[in-house]
């Protein structure tokens, strides 16, 4: 066990103090560092796993990610809570009711495993990497028997092994700058879109965010690795990729070549797959190449979500964001002037800490220029360890309440205005499937959900579709 000047006696539990330092050390690409051992590949055998996962897009990936590693041990994937031999959280730090979730859903787990004790359970994602949270698992969530980190994902077969065979609660989690991994194996969702990292981590330490804590710093990956697997995913038959990363406009500026996300953008185009999107893009690096880029590839998809956080200039600057109301929506006009039929979405924090009426009216009046096509909203949360917790959060609960619910009555007027331009229209769909209403659903390119009457054939297909009737969240059509 190594003993840490920073207080923390071993080097598997999360730490804050490491996971905020940034070095120049350089990041280490491993491309041949996963390996499941001769002896482990049966252990799943006759089993099967459940996993839940919460969180962003790239939580989403590091679970088919897991899936995969998993399906090397001989495990079998279900959805069926109550089938399963091994239960797996892979959780989202975020906001403070992410949190509250996953320990409802504990319950469940924690009721299933008094029936059968054989369950295997087990925490990892962003929450697996809070010092408060695996504290609390330590000492009143025993029964959890693995806990293991973002940057522990490659070693998950030991990790389940030894908890098994030693049957005590196993702990990994690195609060480390991290690596690029190039070979871990992936079973994906969809068969028509991949998920594709381009990107780990984050070091714009926006003061109220936990994600440069829980996923390390800014590691790009380099182009090749990205192209290859975008080529190898067209040859497969799949339909669209989503570029990952908490900051995608800053790719390449970690990697020490001229090389930046315009250039990405134009090579992965190149590849011919029928359509790319990109997310989440910080105001901050935006630049006219990257604009430039999704102006000239018809490939790449007339949507960008664009963060504003707050209207006001005085709480960007203690948000850390960097740049002005002014600067935003200079940025936002360029867009919708350079990209034709652009959708642009966004994030809002009400309530941040000092946020005052006039603060918030200063959000209402960006939203009232910008008129989103939507945007997610969202009461400040005080994530332990981020500067904006140890800020005065004198905003009354009830006040956050009001300045939410006139956000969201704002937003949801403008949504359903930016829908109702689709309305008689004929608009491309990518059909992903079945929905629960039993129609077909899919997504235009500017990123809108559309419930579509059609047979089954043309799942997986681009096909054109006539807007019937519209709703504040999604669309209705028919093929044609
Ligand atoms: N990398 C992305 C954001 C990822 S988190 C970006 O910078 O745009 C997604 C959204 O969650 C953020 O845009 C922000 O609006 C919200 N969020 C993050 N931390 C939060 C907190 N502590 N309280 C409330 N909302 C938060
Ligand atoms: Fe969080 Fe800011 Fe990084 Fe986005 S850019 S992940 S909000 S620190
Ligand atoms: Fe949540 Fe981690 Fe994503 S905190 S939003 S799952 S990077």
């Amino acid at each position: 066990m190594l003993t840490f000047s920073n207080g923390s006696d071993c080097m598997n539990l999360p730490n804050l103090n490491q996971a905020r330092k940034r070095t120049s050390k350089e990041v280490l690409i491993k491309t041949n560092d996963y390996i499941v051992k001769e002896n482990l590949k049966e252990l799943g055998k006759n089993r099967k796993y459940y996993i839940k996962t919460y969180g962003c897009q790239m939580n989403v990936h590091d679970s088919e990610n897991i899936k995969a590693i998993l399906e090397d041990m001989s495990f079998e994937e279900t959805n069926n809570l109550e089938d399963a031999d091994l239960i797996l959280l892979n959780t989202c730090a975020i906001r403070e009711n992410a949190h509250n979730k996953v320990f409802g859903f504990l319950g469940r787990v924690k009721h299933l495993k008094e029936s059968k004790p054989h369950i295997i359970s087990g925490i990892c994602g962003c929450m697996a990497q809070e010092e408060n949270v695996v504290n609390q698992i330590k000492d009143k969530y025993k029964w959890v028997d693995i806990v293991f980190g973002t940057h522990n994902i490659i070693n998950l077969p030991n990790i389940l092994a030894t908890s098994m065979q030693k049957k005590e609660q196993e702990i990994e989690v690195y609060s480390i700058e991290g690596d690029v991994l190039e070979n871990l194996p992936v079973k994906r969702d969809s068969k028509y879109k991949a998920w594709v990292n381009i990107m780990f981590g984050c070091d714009k330490f926006c003061t109220y965010c936990i994600v440069p804590y829980t996923r390390g710093k800014q590691r790009s990956r380099k182009p090749e690795f990205i192209i290859n697997e975008v080529k190898e995913l067209v040859d497969n038959g799949y339909m669209e990729v989503t570029l990952l990363g908490q900051n995608v406009n800053a790719y390449g500026k970690d990697l020490n070549m001229d090389y930046k996300m315009g250039d990405l953008l134009r090579d992965v185009a190149k590849t011919g797959i029928k359509r790319i999107r990109f997310m989440t893009s910080h105001p901050w690096d935006f630049d006219d190449d990257m604009i430039n880029a999704i102006k000239d590839c018809d490939n790449i998809m007339p949507y960008v979500h664009l963060p504003l956080q707050s209207g006001s200039d005085r709480i960007l600057k203690l948000m850390g964001r960097r740049y002005t109301k002014e600067k935003y929506i200079e940025l936002y006009n360029k867009l919708k002037a350079n990209i034709k039929n652009v959708s642009i979405t966004t994030d809002i924090i009400v309530g941040f800490p000092g946020e005052t009426e006039d603060d918030f009216k200063q959000t209402l009046q960006v939203v009232n220029e910008c008129k989103y096509d939507s945007a997610f909203t969202f009461i400040f949360s005080k994530r332990e360890g981020t500067p904006a917790s140890k800020m005065e959060d004198n905003v009354s609960l009830e006040e956050k309440n009001k300045r939410l619910y006139e956000l969201n009555e704002l937003v949801n007027k403008y949504a359903n205005e930016a829908n109702q331009r689709y309305l008689n229209k004929k608009t491309k769909v990518l059909i992903e499937g079945i929905g629960e209403k039993g129609n077909l659903f899919g997504y235009t390119d500017t990123m809108k959900l559309v419930n579509v009457d059609g047979s089954e054939d043309n799942i997986g297909k681009i096909v054109d579709v006539l807007i019937t009737d519209v709703k504040t969240w999604s669309l209705d059509g028919k093929i044609v």
